[in-house]
């Protein structure tokens, strides 16, 4: 039987686990199609916050940052547009209902352009095309509301990869939105994160990436960036 490697703190800003959980169980739902990979949450909790904690996920898709946290016994709270289950609830990332300086650390990871249909929400952010100004305007907002909330000196972890389509120019999503967080907040770090998806074990789509020219994503931006706020000034 496959055996899921040791779960442990990286210590490089290259990390890589061939899995999108840890351990026996589930975290998130591997079968929602952009479910993070658990082990970079549990990475950022471990790293950036303490027991008890109150961790955000603003976009929090199909739940992994909730069950990272209930494995790490700090306070989980997940908004979506499109809920997937019951404890996550119904709300934009650019209008929370939470208190401003209410939380010790965000986690998110956005959509990335139209890759991926989320679902018929016309607020769904997934539904901007990152080519155009509008996807860019959308998160400046989502990233604006994650500075209200989050206390000062505390973390935000933001994942994202850069969108390329046969025929289409390519978008540098991850430059992008490290400027837009660089507005607001201090870089701690980068870090490249391996991707492990269904697309990559296939051997024809590398073979068109041959054929085409251009290359399939093969890493994760994760920025990791700090709220620091002096007399009302960042
Ligand atoms: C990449 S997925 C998040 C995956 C999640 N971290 C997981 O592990 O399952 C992006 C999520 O952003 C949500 N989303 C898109 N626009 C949104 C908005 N305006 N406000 C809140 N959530 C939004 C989508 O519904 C989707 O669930």
């Amino acid at each position: 039987m496959y055996k899921k490697p040791k779960l442990e703190l990286q210590t490089t800003t290259l990390w890589e686990y061939p899995s999108q959980h840890y351990g026996p169980k589930e975290q998130g739902d591997k079968a929602y199609r952009g479910a993070t990979p658990s082990y970079v949450i549990w990475n950022l909790l471990q790293r950036y916050t303490r027991e008890t904690d109150v961790v955000l996920d603003p976009m929090c898709g199909s739940g992994t940052t909730l069950d990272v946290c209930k494995d790490l016994n700090r306070r989980g709270l997940g908004f979506d547009i499109a809920p997937y289950r019951k404890d996550i609830a119904k709300a934009d990332a650019r209008n929370l209902p939470i208190k401003s300086e209410s939380v010790d650390f965000v986690f998110v990871d956005p959509p990335y352009s139209t890759h991926l249909e989320y679902s018929d929400d016309p607020q769904c952010i997934g539904k901007l095309d990152a080519r155009t100004g509008e996807y860019f305007a959308a998160m400046d907002e989502v990233i604006a509301e994650i500075f209200r909330v989050l206390k000062n000196r505390r973390y935000i972890g933001l994942y994202a990869t850069d969108s390329f389509k046969k025929g289409k120019p390519f978008s540098p999503i991850g430059f992008e939105l490290f400027q837009l967080l660089r507005k607001r907040f201090k870089p701690v770090d980068i870090v490249s994160v391996v991707r492990h998806n269904r697309t990559l074990k296939r051997r024809h789509w590398h073979t068109s990436a041959i054929e085409g020219n251009y290359f399939l994503r093969g890493f994760n931006y994760l920025f990791i960036m700090k709220k620091e706020q002096i007399g009302g000034l960042c």
